[in-house]
């Protein structure tokens, strides 16, 4: 059975096909809502229901409560139209003109940078490239119809290989394949560019923290890349709004690519960088901050009031930074974008 959907305040009309989720029939109708991990965990797809019914699929039941519910929210990546809707929702226009791909690619480079993170470097066929926008991310196909999804780490205008940083997940079916049985030349297939993490002013005034808790730095990575070669401006000055990177890691030697950042610190006068390490070892002889990342921010800001804050990682920090940020220190909800490095084992095509 199929429905309309009419979209306010854009007005945009969508046309479902029989069993289709909102989110779904918006991205194949080429209208682009914020979401993420599409399997009802991280709560960016969240939109308010104005007219009509829906089956509200499955989801974490933390991520939309009862009381949510009740008040005409439902998350657009697991709810499917029952009825004809109306529903309440703002469109990224970014992403409306980028064709989502399925491509081979072979795997070019395997680096393990840290002992549960491997960079691995992905060269396509000779005549494709990708084109995306710093802070997406791509899903792996694995054979079985399942996907796992993976940022891209380097920036759109370096896009010679695509670098994924892979963390090892105990008893991950493709994160353990990659730091055991997988090899140079090896081919893998993916889909993408997917999600709406990325900077939505292309060079925004205000200052920007970004917040990162272990490979949830790839993304991030990749947007500085960005901001840092457009330069900021028709002038050709660095963008002079300060960017600074909180990134949370449990020890020492899961921070990577300290050269990289240390050269940017270098490089451009507005950029900051704050390690956090949450279970620092003694042989770390760590004398930087420590405890959790988001707390390193509310130490170090009185207000977030005129901020932007993008936030990427594991479900836990980023929930407590959106929880702390806009109630403790009135960033405001809007000033807040995030990707949730939630398991993909519930994803399905
Ligand atoms: C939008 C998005 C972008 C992502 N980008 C990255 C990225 O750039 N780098 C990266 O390392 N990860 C990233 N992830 C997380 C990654 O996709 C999942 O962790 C994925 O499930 C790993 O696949 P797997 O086959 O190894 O594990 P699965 O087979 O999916 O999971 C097996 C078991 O491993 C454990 N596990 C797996 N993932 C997690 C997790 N995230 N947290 C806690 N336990 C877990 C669980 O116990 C799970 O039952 C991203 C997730 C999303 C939604
Ligand atoms: S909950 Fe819908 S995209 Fe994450």
């Amino acid at each position: 059975m199929t429905h309309k959907i009419i979209i306010k305040p854009s007005e945009h009309v969508l046309n479902t096909l029989s069993g289709e989720t909102i989110l779904q029939t918006a991205l194949r109708e080429g209208i682009s809502l914020s979401y993420g991990c599409r399997n009802g965990s991280c709560g960016i797809c969240k939109g308010k229901i104005l007219a009509g019914e829906v089956g509200y699929g499955r989801y974490d039941e933390e991520t939309l409560t009862d009381e949510e519910k009740q008040a005409g929210m439902a998350l657009f990546c697991c709810a499917e139209p029952l009825s004809d809707l109306i529903i309440e929702c703002h469109e990224i226009s970014a992403i409306k003109d980028i064709e989502i791909k399925t491509l081979p690619a072979r795997v070019e480079k395997l680096e393990r940078v840290a002992p549960d993170v491997m960079i691995v470097s992905l060269k396509l066929p000779a005549n494709q490239r990708l084109q995306f926008i710093a802070g997406q991310y791509i899903d792996i196909l694995l054979k079985d119809g399942e996907r796992r999804s993976f940022s891209l780490a380097n920036a759109p205008h370096d896009d010679e290989v695509l670098q994924l940083h892979v963390r090892n997940y105990p008893g991950g079916v493709f994160t353990e394949q990659v730091f055991t049985t997988m090899k140079i030349k090896d081919i893998l297939r993916f889909e993408g560019p997917l999600g709406s993490f990325f900077l939505r002013d292309t060079l925004p005034d205000v200052p920007i923290i970004f917040l990162a808790s272990g490979t949830g730095f790839a993304p991030i990575k990749s947007i500085l890349e960005h901001v840092f070669y457009q330069k900021g401006g028709k002038d050709g000055q660095d963008h002079l709004c300060a960017l600074t990177l909180y990134w949370g890691v449990r020890n020492k030697a899961e921070l990577y690519l300290l050269d990289l950042i240390a050269q940017w610190q270098q490089q451009h006068k507005n950029f900051s960088f704050i390690p956090v390490l949450s279970d620092a070892l003694p042989e770390d002889v760590w004398t930087g901050r420590t405890g959790f990342v988001h707390e390193a921010v509310l130490q170090d800001y009185a207000t977030l009031e005129n901020h932007q804050v993008y936030a990427c990682g594991s479900p836990v920090m980023v929930k407590a930074a959106y929880q702390d940020f806009t109630a403790l220190r009135n960033l405001p909800k809007d000033g807040f974008f995030s990707d949730v490095f939630t398991p993909s084992i519930s994803n399905k095509p």
